[in-house]
C-alpha cells in the first residue's frame, strides 16, 4: 500500500479521481484537502465530502484550505465543471461533517509525522495549499514522497490560454514555489491527459456497474462529454486528475522523461507557462514529464477499481 493525500479542487474530473482513489485498497488515503480552483473553496470541500460519502468512505478526513492564489485574484472554471462543480448530478449537504482545522496545517502534521518519503500527495488543483505548506514547514518538500500532480502544458499548447494549463495559470506563483521545492515531481500535462479521453464506450462500461460510485462517475464523464463536444471542440473530453491516482496505481501506464520544469509568472502572456527542460543530467532530475498516457489502459484500470469495490 501506499500512502497518499490528495489535494484538489472537485471539479468533475478531480471528482472520478476521488472516487478512482477511493476504490483502490491499494491506496492508504491519509487526508483529502481542498482549494479554491475550479469552483471557490466552500464547494470543492463539499464536493470532496459528498464523493466520500457516495463511496460509503466517510473514515478519510477532508480539509478546506485555501481560498485563493497567492497573488493572483481567484479565478473559476464553472463553465467545464457546472457551477456547483459537479456537472449533473445533483449536490446535497454531506451527513459527516469536516475535518478540523486548516489544509495547509493537515498536510503538515500528517507527512511530517510519518518516516521521511513515505506520503505521497497527488495534487489535482492550483498548487496554493503546497507552496503555502511548504512556506510553512520548509523541510515538507525533502520530506514528502513523491508528488503527482496534473498540470502544465507544452506540446499540446494550453487550454486557459494559447501557452498554459488551467492549474498552473490560476496559481503561477504557487506553482513556481513547488517546481522549485526540489521535491521529487511526477508532472501529468495535458501532452499525457489528452491522450485519455472519455469516448462512450468507455462511460458506458463504468455506468454499467451500476454501483452509486460508478454512476456518479458515468454521470459527470458524460457531463464533460456534452460541454467538450457541444461547446469546445468537437472531441471526446481529456480525463486530467484521475490520471495521477492511475499512476501511483499502475506506473506503467505512462512514459516520462526526467526533466527540470520551470513557471513563467511575470509575463501576462504567457503566465502560468511550464517551460519543460530535457537538457539536463537526468541523474539530477527532480522533474518527470509524462509524455505518453495509456488511455484504454487508464479507463480499464478505473473500470476495474469501481467493479472490485462493489458490493459481492
Ligand atoms: C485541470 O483544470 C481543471 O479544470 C481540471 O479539474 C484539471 O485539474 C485541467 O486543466
Ligand atoms: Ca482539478
Amino acid at each position: 500500500t501506499r500512502s497518499l493525500i490528495i489535494d484538489c479542487d472537485p471539479g468533475v474530473d478531480d471528482a472520478v479521481g476521488l472516487l478512482l482513489a477511493f476504490a483502490a485498497p491499494g491506496l492508504e488515503l491519509l487526508a483529502i484537502t481542498t482549494v479554491g480552483g475550479n469552483v471557490p473553496v466552500e464547494a470543492t470541500a463539499r464536493n470532496a465530502r459528498i464523493m466520500r460519502q457516495i463511496a460509503g468512505r466517510e473514515d478519510v478526513p477532508v480539509y478546506a484550505g485555501a481560498e485563493r492564489p497567492l497573488v493572483r485574484e481567484p479565478a473559476g472554471a464553472g463553465e467545464f465543471h457546472g457551477l456547483e462543480g459537479t456537472g449533473d448530478l445533483t449536490v446535497f449537504e454531506p451527513g459527516a461533517p469536516m475535518a478540523q482545522g486548516h489544509a495547509v496545517d493537515a498536510m503538515i502534521a500528517i507527512v511530517m509525522s510519518r518516516p521521511a518519503g513515505e506520503v505521497a500527495l497527488s495534487v489535482m488543483g492550483p498548487m496554493t495549499n503546497v507552496a503555502l505548506a511548504m512556506r510553512k514547514e520548509p523541510r515538507l518538500a525533502a520530506h514528502l514522497g513523491c508528488v503527482v500532480a496534473m498540470g502544465g502544458a507544452r506540446s499540446e499548447g494550453g487550454n486557459i490560454t494559447a501557452s498554459a494549463e488551467f492549474n498552473i495559470w490560476a496559481d503561477p506563483d504557487a506553482a513556481a514555489e513547488v517546481f522549485a521545492s526540489g521535491c521529487e515531481m511526477i508532472v501529468m500535462g495535458l501532452d499525457a491527459t489528452h491522450q485519455v479521453r472519455a469516448t462512450e464506450d468507455r462511460i458506458a462500461a463504468i455506468e454499467a456497474i451500476g454501483t452509486p460510485a460508478a454512476e456518479a462517475t458515468a454521470s459527470m464523464l458524460r457531463f464533460s462529454h456534452r460541454i467538450e463536444r457541444e461547446i469546445v471542440r468537437g472531441e471526446d473530453p481529456p480525463l486530467h486528475d484521475p490520471c495521477t491516482v492511475a499512476w501511483l496505481l499502475k506506473p506503467e501506464l505512462f512514459t516520462t522523461r526526467p526533466c527540470r520544469i520551470e513557471v513563467e509568472t511575470a509575463s501576462d502572456l504567457t503566465r502560468g507557462h511550464t517551460a519543460v527542460e530535457f537538457r539536463i543530467d537526468p541523474a539530477t532530475a527532480r522533474h518527470h514529464w509524462a509524455t505518453k498516457a495509456d488511455g484504454q489502459g487508464v479507463f480499464d484500470l478505473i473500470t476495474a477499481k469501481l467493479k472490485a469495490a462493489a458490493p459481492q
